[in-house]
């Protein structure tokens, strides 16, 4: 089970993705999640990759494929993995397919989820993030029982630097121009899935396992 995730900002990725790794107990890969963690720690790859994150930009093709080259030759994803957020653009799809014929492997679906941009502003509004352990919430679909603390570690919950109104339209306007053209890329392959992301969480991923074969 190799799995691509992809879709715009804020249609559900991250959340499905939390699903289907319980699930399956299968690795996630999310390059978003990389980047964070490492402002988080106060590393320099980190720091550089947030000047182009908080505007809504891309970080390069160049510092993007190496850290995922990185972690795709650690041990744990050989069976199976899942990447959220990563190919963005033709150039890291085209280095993604090298990396994985070079591991003998190839993706066997691609998950494409699918929403309105009404729905994805809201959702990237009201979306709150742990910063210890990066569970998602959402103040209204998906609430801490505790206003501001995450229900599995107590760590206090904020919202990411590039969930601004200003910020999210970038994002939004990046998706349709450099990642939206891959979905013809696996489209040609054979391999992609469309998912209805604007349902309930239980509902999309009902429809997520029936696309990845259960
Ligand atoms: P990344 O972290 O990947 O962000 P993104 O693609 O913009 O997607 P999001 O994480 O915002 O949304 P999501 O689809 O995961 O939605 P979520 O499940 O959280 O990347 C961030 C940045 O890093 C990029 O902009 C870029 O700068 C850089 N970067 C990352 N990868 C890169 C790459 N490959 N190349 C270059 N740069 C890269 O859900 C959103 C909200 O909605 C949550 O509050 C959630 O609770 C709620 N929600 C989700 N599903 C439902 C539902 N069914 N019903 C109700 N609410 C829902
Ligand atoms: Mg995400």
């Amino acid at each position: 089970m190799k799995l691509l995730f992809m879709g715009p900002p804020g249609a559900g990725k991250g959340s499905q993705a939390a699903k289907v790794v319980e699930h399956f107990k299968i690795p996630s890969i999310s390059t978003g999640e990389m980047f964070r963690n490492s402002y988080q720690r106060g590393e320099e790859l980190g720091i550089e990759a947030m000047r182009f994150i908080e505007n809504g930009n891309l970080v390069s093709d160049e510092i993007t494929n190496k850290i995922v080259k990185e972690r795709l030759s650690r041990e744990d994803i050989e069976c199976c993995f899942l990447l959220d957020g990563y190919p963005r653009t033709v150039q890291q799809a085209e280095a993604l397919d090298i990396m994985l014929k070079d591991m003998g492997t190839k993706l066997s679906a691609v998950v494409n989820i699918v929403a309105s941009n009404d729905v994805l502003f809201e959702r990237m509004e009201n979306r709150r993030v742990c910063r210890k352990c990066g569970t998602t919430y959402h103040l209204i679909y998906k609430p801490s029982s505790k206003l501001n603390v995450c229900d599995k570690c107590d760590g206090e919950l904020y919202q990411r630097l590039d969930d601004t109104h200003d910020s999210v339209k970038r994002r939004l306007e990046i998706y349709e121009s450099k990642t939206k053209p891959l979905l013809d890329y696996y489209q040609k392959k054979g391999i992609l899935h469309n998912v209805n992301g604007m349902q309930s969480f239980d509902e999309v991923f009902k429809d997520v396992l029936k696309v990845i074969g259960e």
